[in-house]
């Protein structure tokens, strides 16, 4: 029998808030964009129990996320899969694409930044062993099965007659790359609809662009629960994840019980 840590197996309850900021300027300087700060506190007594430096947790928690969604979505077998914008949280979701079961047969990136598209790719042969190819425009990108946004955009760019395959699955993880007119012709996954569908995202817009959220085919908990029905035609895929809070407190308390355990501080 496996015996879990405290926190998994339900005996230590955390609740928190966490505070992120985000610069990107940063990158020119070769600071990481984001920094995070999640206080944990007790859930009986409210005493805060916990603060740290989490871009790591911030970043972990996104990579897993999308990579869960990614391997329900996509269709089997191995997987060419693009990167739009190549920075941490792509290469984050690279190293956790394969353990979540997404075998990949080739990774390619387009990012504006030519140097940041080749570090994701070199990053992809030298830890993973998967064969790389560059990417001279964004339109290449679209030609491969797994399409994953990474981005730091404020709003679309892509153009909304782009062709999409149906069966392919993109990951929209910066959320605004995409006109809306593209999650029309899409089925769309979101993680949680309220949230998601606020400042100016890509579905925010898709809302306003119809008046409507009958654009949205279902949320990733309830793909993992198999209550999601995709339309008959099988459009393309489309996940579009705001990101979690409570996931970043459920790490961010894994963690620290870890810590714990072994005497860190
Ligand atoms: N949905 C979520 O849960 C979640 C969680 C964390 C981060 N994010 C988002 O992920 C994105 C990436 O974060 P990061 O920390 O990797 O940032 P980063 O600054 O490290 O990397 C972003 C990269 O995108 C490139 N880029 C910017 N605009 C581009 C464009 N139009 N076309 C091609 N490349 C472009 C930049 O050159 C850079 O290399 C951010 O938008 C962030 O808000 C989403």
């Amino acid at each position: 029998m496996i015996a879990l840590p405290a926190y998994l197996a339900g005996e230590v309850d955390r609740i928190g808030i966490k505070w992120i900021s985000s610069f990107p300027r940063n990158t020119i300087v070769n600071m990481p964009r984001a920094s995070a700060v999640p206080l944990l506190n007790d859930y009986e007594t409210g005493r805060p129990v916990g603060c740290q430096e989490a871009a790591g947790i911030s970043a972990a928690r996104t990579a897993v996320s999308a990579a869960v969604a990614a391997a329900r979505l996509v269709d089997g077998g191995a997987q060419s899969c693009a990167f739009v914008g190549g920075g941490v949280i792509a290469r984050t979701i690279l190293e956790y694409l394969p353990v979540a079961g997404v075998e990949l047969s080739e990774v390619s990136c387009y990012d504006d930044d030519p140097a940041s598209a080749a570090m994701l790719s070199s990053h992809a042969e030298a830890r993973l062993g998967v064969s790389r190819k560059t990417l001279g425009t964004l339109g290449e990108a679209f030609t491969r099965d797994l399409v994953v946004f990474a981005t730091t955009a404020p709003q679309p760019y892509v153009p909304a007659d782009v062709q999409l395959r149906p069966g392919q699955a993109l990951l929209n993880i910066s959320l605004r790359d995409l006109p809306p007119e593209v999650l029309l012709g899409a089925d769309n996954i979101v993680d949680d609809v309220e949230h998601c569908l606020k400042a100016q995202t890509s579905p925010h817009l898709a809302e306003q662009l119809t008046g409507s959220r009958d654009f949205i085919t279902g949320t990733l908990g309830a793909v993992l629960q198999d209550r999601v029905t995709f339309t008959a035609d099988r459009r393309p895929i489309i996940f579009s994840p705001i990101g979690l809070g409570v996931l970043d407190i459920a790490v961010g308390a894994f963690v620290l019980e870890e810590a714990q355990r072994r005497g860190g501080r």
